[in-house]
């Protein structure tokens, strides 16, 4: 799409369709984002999943606006090439389209590049309020987990007309990409098929534009929830809790810090 060294801008990200597939990851923290934009991510999503993998909550409904302000800086800070998206979160723009212009335009004051929220016909009027105020959209549609008390748990949706009218009308709304989450591939291939801006599927299959994984999740660190949907590409988890074991072994033993560890 770009070389690699130069950002990642709202417009090229859009046009990547029917290009190039678009890898996106979450990230949290500064070193997570310095990671995955040094690994070549189209996209670092700050997303309000960090309720549940950094703040070990149960849904993402906790996580409040000055959360988000502070984990986009140290994702910002982190990242060099990769376009930069941070989650509007639950109650920071369901009020009203006035409240999430004000919201989404603090995350850009913070440095994102984007917002993302979820919702389809229901908050097309929100996302048209943001883009009217030049704050580019990634839309939300399909498993929004900010919904987990109406659907009754985390569950796949297979409404295909209500998830092609959403799609749409974040569409019409002036997004500039769209994440699907937890849909049957089928209906994943057809809500791509319905619109011209890019789908990051997540759970939605391979026929999406790009896809998008939670960075606890691709690494192996996340066991609350393992969705059939997750590829983990590495076991950090179990690493990490080797690498600390054998340390806490060699303290106990005294041979560490052994003579090269000390100063002189
Ligand atoms: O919050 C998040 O990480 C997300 C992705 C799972 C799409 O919304």
């Amino acid at each position: 799409m770009t070389t690699p060294t130069k950002p990642i801008t709202v417009p090229e990200f859009r046009a990547a369709r029917g290009v190039q597939k678009l890898a996106v990851v979450t990230a949290y923290d500064f070193t997570s984002a310095v990671i995955a934009d040094a690994a070549g991510v189209d996209g670092i999503l700050v997303g309000d999943s960090l309720g549940m993998v950094v703040q070990g909550q149960a849904t993402s409904l906790p996580v409040s606006m000055s959360e988000m302000l502070y984990h986009l800086r140290c994702v910002v800070r982190g990242t060099k090439r990769a376009l930069v998206v941070a989650d509007l979160p639950f109650m920071s723009y369901q009020v009203s389209p006035r409240q999430a212009v004000k919201n989404a335009g603090r995350l850009l004051k913070a440095g994102a590049h984007a917002v993302k929220l979820e919702g389809g016909v229901r908050m097309a009027d929100a996302v048209a309020a943001c883009v009217r105020a030049d704050i580019p959209v990634m839309g939300h549609i399909g498993l929004t987990p900010q919904s987990v008390h109406r659907m009754g748990g985390f569950k796949v949706q297979r409404d295909a007309d209500e998830l092609l009218a959403d799609a749409r009308a974040v569409e019409q709304a002036g997004a500039f990409s769209l994440v699907v989450e937890g849909v049957p591939t089928d209906i994943g291939t057809k809500v791509t098929a319905a619109v011209t801006i890019p789908t990051v599927g997540i759970g939605a299959g391979p026929h999406c534009d790009g896809q998008v994984l939670v960075w606890h999740d691709l690494l192996g660190l996340y066991d609350g929830l393992r969705p059939k949907f997750v590829k983990r590409y590495a076991e950090l988890g179990q690493l990490a809790k080797g690498a600390v074991a054998e340390y806490c072994e060699e303290v106990r033993a005294g041979t560490f810090p052994a003579a090269e560890h000390g100063f002189k």
